[in-house]
């Protein structure tokens, strides 16, 4: 049985999984480990972003490590065929439905964010995005001709009480063994599935973990309250599309969108699906400068989430802040170091 299936993808993908190869080679030098095409490389040999054979690998494997999918070279294939597509159906194909993205700022990065120190330093957020439903996946979405001339695009938002209740669930269960707050972020106020979510979420709460903190917050209004005072939160959970965006701008409090991993997880027993969570980079990709950190996180909580090496994913976590501490910095930390000086880094570290 395959441990972990690499799927490196495009872009900087295979930049920074191959920094996750050397890491594992050494931390986990047993590990059984796969590789297959992924996303648009998919494309380009097999036809299609995500094959049947590579789903077939993901699901049977014990975790699974994207690096990312996507690039101007794609832009014009159908939706269907699209890098971004693969994903989405590695997603649901593997039933990861809760995606854990935490915001941690390293001690030596503190300075490394455009926000300020204070505001920053000691930062353990953790944003559960839903990530399996919504409007990425709602039916119907086409764009039409209207007959009076012009045209209309038309996604679907849909949310079940089953689907908010299982992401809930993951957020508060989170949380206890946290600071046992949960923020809830949706837009209640103007969406019929912000209402329902935030009902589902209220009943939960009363039901079963009365004990956890919990604040209804909109979701614009979280925005800023992220870059405004990041420390008040614990953990987030919130839909699939705010999930997405508000993960990235929790990124930037980190330093960079190159240092936030992500675990994507379903049902237990089933594998889990790790990826930092920056796309391909086109504007950087092929130089060999991308920071690797949001990858080898990603590795450590798989580690954690899904090859029960708890112990090893917290040497790899400390290892990571001792190449901090020491300077390793990629140009997106405002150092000059390349991704496999990077790698070199880490591994210098275990
Ligand atoms: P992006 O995340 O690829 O890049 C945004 C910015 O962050 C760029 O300036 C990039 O250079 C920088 N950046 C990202 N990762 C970095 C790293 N590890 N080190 C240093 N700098 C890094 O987002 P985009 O430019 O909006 O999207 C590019 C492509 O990636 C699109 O096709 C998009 O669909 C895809 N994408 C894929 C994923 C994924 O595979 N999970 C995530 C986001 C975007
Ligand atoms: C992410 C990405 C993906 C998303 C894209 C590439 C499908 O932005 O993982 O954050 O929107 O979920
Ligand atoms: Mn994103």
């Amino acid at each position: 049985m395959t441990d972990l299936l690499l799927l490196p993808g495009d872009g900087i993908g295979p930049e920074v999984t191959a920094q996750v190869r050397r890491v594992a080679g050494k931390i986990t030098p047993d590990l059984t480990l796969e590789e297959r095409p992924f996303g648009g490389t998919s494309l380009d040999l097999l036809g299609a972003p995500l094959s049947d054979e590579t789903l077939a690998a993901a699901k049977a494997a014990k975790a699974v490590l994207m690096g990312a999918v996507g690039g101007p070279k794609w832009k014009d294939a159908p939706r269907a065929k699209r890098p971004e597509a693969g994903l989405l159906g590695l997603r649901a194909g593997m039933g990861v439905f809760a995606n854990l993205r935490p915001a941690i700022c390293f001690q030596p990065l503190a300075n490394a964010s455009s926000l300020k120190r204070e505001l920053v330093e000691g930062l353990d957020f953790m944003i559960v995005r839903e990530l399996t439903g919504g409007v990425y996946f709602g039916q119907p979405r086409f764009i039409e001709d209207m007959p009076g001339g012009g045209r209309r695009g038309v996604d679907t938002q849909v949310y079940t009480t089953a689907e908010i209740e299982r992401v809930a669930r993951v957020a508060f269960e989170l949380a206890r063994g946290r600071r046992n707050k949960v923020s809830s972020a949706e837009k209640s106020n103007v969406m019929e599935t912000g209402l329902l979510w935030r009902q589902v979420v209220t009943d939960l709460h009363a039901r079963e973990y009365a004990d956890v903190e919990l604040e209804h917050i909109l979701a614009d209004n979280a925005a800023m309250q992220i870059v405004k005072n990041p420390k008040q939160f614990d953990v987030m959970v919130t839909d699939n599309l705010f999930g997405d965006i508000l993960s990235d701008a929790a990124a930037q409090l980190t330093g960079s969108l190159g240092m936030l991993p992500s675990a994507a997880l379903g049902a237990p027993g089933t594998p889990g699906l790790y990826e930092p969570i920056h796309g391909s980079a086109p504007d950087i990709a092929g130089k060999g400068i991308a920071n690797p950190l949001a990858a080898i996180l990603s590795f450590e909580m798989a580690l954690r989430w899904s090859l029960d090496r708890a112990d090893l994913a917290d040497e790899l976590f400390a290892a990571v802040n001792r190449a901090l501490e020491k300077g390793a910095r990629t140009p997106d930390l405002g150092g000059a170091m390349t991704t496999v000086q990077m790698g070199d880094a880490v591994l210098a570290e275990l």
